[in-house]
């Protein structure tokens, strides 16, 4: 089954609409995302990038259009059942990913694991040591949350996120609210996320230096559709007038 769908797209939304009352916000969302591609998603504030990603995993639901995960059409599940394969294949890091203030950084690593394997407690160490030590937070393991400075709470957060090996991550503003400096370490783990892991990854940012950073291809929403969609390139020499303005201020 994982074989069929994956020669098709990992990501696929068709004719994506979606309103809150009278306001529309998407109006016919046509994109695709191929197995292990970086896709970045661009669009100025409010015009619909966490909305869309969110129908990837059951946030929310188009009025109209199809969502496809992994091949498999996502757009009628309505129950957690449904969508529990999926959830347990997709890593989501929110905006302001919350960890638990409580727990120390093992032990929210540790969390969706305990939450979601069957996996003993030593492998459980295991794998959350590989993680911690992949992501280079291995020296803060007994740490708590407010211990560690804005960029160090997004490594462990995103720790969490890919602690069950996922195969699509998404990402919804990974960099808001972090120094530059800071932000290129979160974008080099994306990358190397990517690369090493093999994972397909939807970005969702305003930051275009995280964008091009990151992306193999970029998509820019504008009044509710895909205003162009492009490998980096392409998406950096744009003509159009909206997309450069977005990108060169
Ligand atoms: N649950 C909701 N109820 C009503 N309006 C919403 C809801 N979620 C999002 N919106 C509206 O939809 C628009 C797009 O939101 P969002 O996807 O969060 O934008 P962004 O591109 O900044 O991520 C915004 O105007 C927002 O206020
Ligand atoms: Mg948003």
């Amino acid at each position: 089954m994982m074989d069929a769908s994956r020669q098709g797209s990992a990501v696929g939304f068709e004719g994506i609409h979606k309103a809150f009352g009278d306001k529309s916000v998407l109006e016919g969302i046509d994109l695709e995302v191929a197995p292990g591609e970086t896709m970045v998603i661009l669009g100025s504030s409010g015009c619909g990038k966490s909305v869309l990603v969110g129908m990837l995993v059951g946030l929310l639901r188009p009025d109209r259009g199809v969502v496809r995960v992994e091949g498999q059409d996502v757009t009628g599940f309505l129950h957690d059942e449904d969508w529990h394969p999926i959830w347990l294949r997709t890593g989501f890091l929110f905006q302001g990913a919350a960890l638990f203030d409580s727990m120390s950084v093992r032990e929210n690593v540790a969390f969706p694991l305990r939450q979601h394997t069957r996996l003993g407690e030593a492998e459980i160490g295991a794998r959350v040591e590989e993680i911690l030590s992949w992501i280079e937070l291995g020296g803060a393991a007994d740490k708590m949350p407010s211990e560690l400075s804005g960029g160090m709470q997004k490594r462990v957060g995103l720790a969490r996120t890919i602690a069950l090996e996922p195969s699509l991550v998404i990402y919804d503003e990974p960099t808001t609210g972090l120094d530059p400096l800071t932000s290129d370490t979160i974008s080099d783990l994306i990358r190397r996320l990517q690369k090493e892991r093999a994972v397909t990854s939807v970005v969702v940012t305003h930051d275009v230096r995280c964008a091009f950073l990151v992306a193999d291809r970029l998509a820019m929403i504008d009044a509710g559709r895909i205003l162009v969609s492009g490998p980096c390139e392409e998406i950096r020499n744009t003509q159009v007038p909206k997309l450069r303005a977005f990108l060169y201020g």
